[in-house]
């Protein structure tokens, strides 16, 4: 019989908590589902929906294939209503049993379910004071069942309910565009309440809101004021339902925070923290807000996601005592001092680099990164922050006399997104350049994707975030996160289409936000990479209005040649040609680099018309992108294949993007690149556009073992270049640190930018060989590339439709594929150096072929003769739940 097993408890929208979602934002919440395993032959044709909403249980039963995002079939739900969901699937009428329930409360979706106000302290809590905590007090009586706490804040919050942490999130409410979204949690918080009477405490920090951001040394670019926004509600045995919310009455007192900042570092005096607690209680004052601006979470909350013990104390040239945890980071030290002097101070300094043997801290600019405690003189204490965050591997502290290794540690803070990618190879090298690309990308993905975690930006570079979306959405699941974001570019984007260059804006100057090519089209890329890569054509429909003022801004502006010129661009951004000073000088053209991304972005914008069935828009943008595409050939390309500036990133973009029309010109500009990899000894010459590209316009055009060259070069510039000299994440330039030690001296020289790791997406597609080919992965297209210096690799993905594993061998003149394929999806296989494939469904499926080591050419001979395709020895085994065999499953990090 075909059937299939237990399918996954239903995911809410994008929430990624496990059975229990709170404070849902959504009232029709689209469902999804895996399947984890099936027998062979299994399709779904049909599903059941079981929805408990209080004592009604309704069913609805569709005839449909669809697993991701299927539509709400029930009545909206009303703030505050709890829902239990299960599936169940059917192959016509073979039913599967039903999934887990999965849970969800939704939060507080209008303006009028809550009774709370936004209040500040009065004479507490100004700018340049500490951080005041507000507090509240409620009597409940026996007899309370559930407790829920829905809370936001001006500023960043840690809340305790009577003296005990609500949760174990950090830097909430995070940040969005503040005067558009600012948003809302909800925590179940019934195992904190007590009989009688209970204290609610809010200690507020500047965080975002009302710290430094930015290059220029703005601080407070939100407001002054810090405010909170809380409501714990308390239902009774009864049903009554008894209310604390924020109000006139709440007090505010003093905290042990003195300062605190995101940038600078936070101050705290455990010393005289009781006494300063105990005087002064003034009240608060009643602000007024528009409630209009309240959402409930998308994504995953930042918290604490592991910890780094230290691995060696030393004495510095200078004297000082510095530390070094192994690995670049992000978060903060947490260090326990014994028997120190009441009122002493302990300063805990961060750097990301060593620098002739001192702490690097030029490169963190003007962010001070500086920890600080006046200790309270017990026999033991536990020294952490709570308001600051800092990017570093390496510490330097002072005034404990006697530190001990085992004492230190790094608690290693970001967005709460769960592992979905890994990679693994037989090369070390490679392996851990790939372990940089997803320590990168945990240190950026703080709520709001970041260019870099430590100096004074730590900002949602839109160019970034652009190029790096597709190899993201493979290591995590971050479509809430990036949806979020999203939300966001939107809310800021103007009136004429133009996109800010940092989401939230916090710069805030005609020139960071007129259009520039590559930044900007993230409001087109990324978006799409969502859809591509996650399937949800929600995503599309809430971004269109987005994507398509974008480009419909740009098209303004190039006027009737089609040609963008001219104008503020970043260009290829930061390519190993720029000068230190001078990241802006690229040696691609930057109008070829612009013209590029109106054409590529014309285009994505047109399919998206089509997918949501808007015809004549689609038409319209498809001949926009025709016009960009001829303009560009015309005025950039040769018709000897030459494109303008003859650099690799204006080849790999003309080739990946189909800016070449003429299929002579084409070939010809494939030589060229292959030709300028070979003269630049295989060295990469690319900035941010080129990166992500040029390894895949390679491929295409038939040298996978140029990629090859250029991906496992060590020398300066190269991918490997980095690890040789040590690096634990992806530095922002080329050659942050120089071949001698010291530390480039150009402003932008950060040791953790996600972005040149951008080709990690590539890795996994080609080397290992694992792609999309629809969206959402429903079908995948496996085909590795093998590098000849490579004896075997991996990837395992976490597709929305279950794990998708590729992995191979090669060995002793044969060459090993082992293939996992979820249910739901199919795939098109192919082996090496060939063009034709096999075309497989769920399950895990095997070859084992002829294939000299060594050599990456045709597979020798055929061996298995017993199957119906060219290479024989299919072995096919029907659940795809099975864990894969061979070589270890690679893993995604340390934190993993
Ligand atoms: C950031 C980049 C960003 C760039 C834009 C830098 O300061 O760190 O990653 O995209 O500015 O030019």
């Amino acid at each position: 019989m075909v059937s299939a097993g237990r399918p996954s408890a239903p995911r809410f929208e994008h929430r990624t908590e496990d059975l229990v979602v709170l404070g849902l934002g959504e009232p029709s919440p689209r469902l999804s589902w895996k399947i984890p395993h099936a027998s062979e032959g299994f399709l779904q044709t049909a599903y059941e929906l079981e929805i408990t909403r209080g004592e009604s249980v309704e069913r609805f039963t569709a005839a449909s294939s669809e697993q991701l995002f299927v539509d709400w079939p029930s009545e909206p739900l009303s703030s505050r209503e709890r829902v239990t969901v299960r599936v169940r699937v059917a192959y016509y009428s073979d039913w599967s049993e039903w999934s887990d329930e999965s849970v969800a409360e939704v939060g507080l979706l209008n303006a009028g379910d809550w009774t709370g106000q936004f209040i500040s302290p009065m004479g507490l809590g100004g700018l340049d004071a500490g951080a005041p905590t507000l507090s509240g007090w409620l009597e409940v009586p026996r007899g309370a069942v559930k407790a829920r706490l829905y809370a936001t804040a001006h500023g960043v919050y840690r809340a305790h309910l009577n003296g005990k942490p609500v949760s174990d999130a950090v830097l909430a409410p995070g940040w969005t565009s503040y005067e558009h979204r600012l948003r809302y949690h909800a925590y179940d918080v019934t195992s904190l309440v007590q009989d009688g009477a209970n204290t609610l405490d809010f200690t507020l920090g500047n965080g975002w809101y009302r710290g430094r951001l930015g290059w220029e040394g703005k601080r407070a670019i939100y407001g002054e004021r810090l405010s909170l926004l809380a409501q714990l509600e308390v239902t009774m045995e009864d049903g009554r339902c008894l209310i604390l919310a924020t109000n006139g009455e709440w007090t505010a007192k003093e905290s042990e925070i003195i300062s605190d900042d995101l940038y600078d570092g936070q101050r705290t005096d455990l010393w005289n923290a009781e006494v300063r607690a105990s005087t002064g209680t003034v009240p608060v004052e009643v602000v007024d807000e528009d409630y209009g601006r309240l959402v409930a979470q998308e994504g995953p909350m930042i918290r604490p996601i592991g910890v780094l013990p230290a691995q060696r104390i030393w004495s510095s040239p200078a004297g000082r005592t510095l530390v070094d945890f192994g690995q670049n980071a992000v978060g903060w030290v947490r260090l326990r001092v014994r028997g120190l002097t009441a009122g002493s101070e302990v300063v805990v300094r961060h750097a990301e680099a060593l620098e002739d043997g001192e702490l690097a801290i030029r490169a963190l600019r003007s962010a001070k990164a500086i920890d600080s405690y006046i200790v309270a003189g017990v026999n033991v204490e536990t020294l952490e922050p709570a308001f600051t965050l800092h990017g570093f591997r390496y510490a330097e502290v002072s005034g404990v006399p006697d530190l001990r290794v085992e004492d230190l540690e790094t608690v290693v803070v970001g967005s709460d997104l769960p592992c979905t990618g890994w990679f693994s190879s037989s090369h070390e090298l490679l392996n851990r350049f790939h372990e940089n690309v997803v320590w990168s990308t945990r240190s950026n993905f703080i709520d709001v994707p970041t260019d870099c975690p430590q100096r004074d930006e730590r900002l949602g570079w839109t160019g970034d975030i652009q190029i790096f979306a597709p190899t993201a959405s493979f290591l995590y699941d971050v479509t809430g996160f990036l949806a979020s974001w999203l939300a966001d570019l939107s809310a800021e984007q103007l009136p004429d289409g133009s996109v800010p260059h940092v989401i939230p804006d916090v710069i805030r100057s005609e020139l960071m936000s007129s259009p520039a090519a590559a930044w900007g089209d993230a409001a087109v890329i990324v978006p799409w990479t969502l859809y591509q890569r996650y399937g949800d054509v929600g995503i599309l429909h809430r971004q269109f209005g987005s994507m398509r003022a974008w480009v419909d801004g740009v098209l303004r502006i190039v006027g009737p040649d089609r040609l963008w010129s001219g104008g503020f661009q970043y260009g290829d951004w930061l390519d190993p040609a720029a000068p230190p000073e001078d990241p802006f000088r690229a040696k691609a053209d930057p109008d070829v680099v612009a013209t590029g991304h109106l054409a590529r972005s014309l285009q994505i914008v047109a399919e998206a018309a089509n997918i949501l069935g808007r015809i004549e828009e689609a038409k319209r943008y498809a001949g926009h992108a025709e016009d960009v595409r001829a303009a560009f050939a015309q005025a950039f390309v040769t018709p000897s294949g030459r494109v303008l500036s003859d650099a690799q990133t204006v080849y790999a973009l003309a080739l990946e993007w189909s800016l070449l029309p003429d299929q002579d010109q084409r070939r010809r500009a494939e030589r060229r690149l292959a030709d300028l990899v070979r003269a630049s000894g295989f060295h990469i010459n690319t900035g941010f556009v080129g990166t992500p590209l040029i390894c895949d316009a390679l491929t295409s055009a038939g040298h996978p073992e140029l990629a090859h060259s250029l991906l496992l070069q060590t020398g300066c510039p190269s991918w490997l270049y980095p690890v040789t000299m040590g690096a634990t994440t992806i530095w922002e330039r080329w050659d942050s640190m120089l071949p001698d030690g010291r530390v480039n001296q150009g402003e932008m020289t950060s040791f953790n930018h996600y972005a040149l790791g951008a080709v990690a997406d590539w890795m996994h597609r080609s080397v290992a060989g694992l792609a999309p080919a629809s969206p959402g992965y429903r079908t995948m297209i496996i085909r590795p590339q093998p590098p000849e210096a490579l004896h075997s690799a991996a990837v395992r993905h976490l597709t929305p439709y279950g794990e998708a594993s590729v992995s191979w061998q090669r060995r002793r003149g044969r060459f090993r594929l082992d293939v996992t394929v979820p249910v739901g999806t199919s795939a098109r296989v192919y082996l090496p150096d060939s063009a034709d494939f096999v075309h497989v469904r769920h399950g895990t499926h095997q070859w084992d072929i002829a294939f000299p080591d060594g050599h990456p050419d045709r597979p020798r001979a055929l061996e298995f003769g017993d199957s119906d395709h060219p290479y024989g020895g299919n072995q096919h085994e029907g659940d795809a739940h099975k864990r894969q065999r061979g070589d270890a499953a690679p893993h995604c990090s340390a934190l993993s």
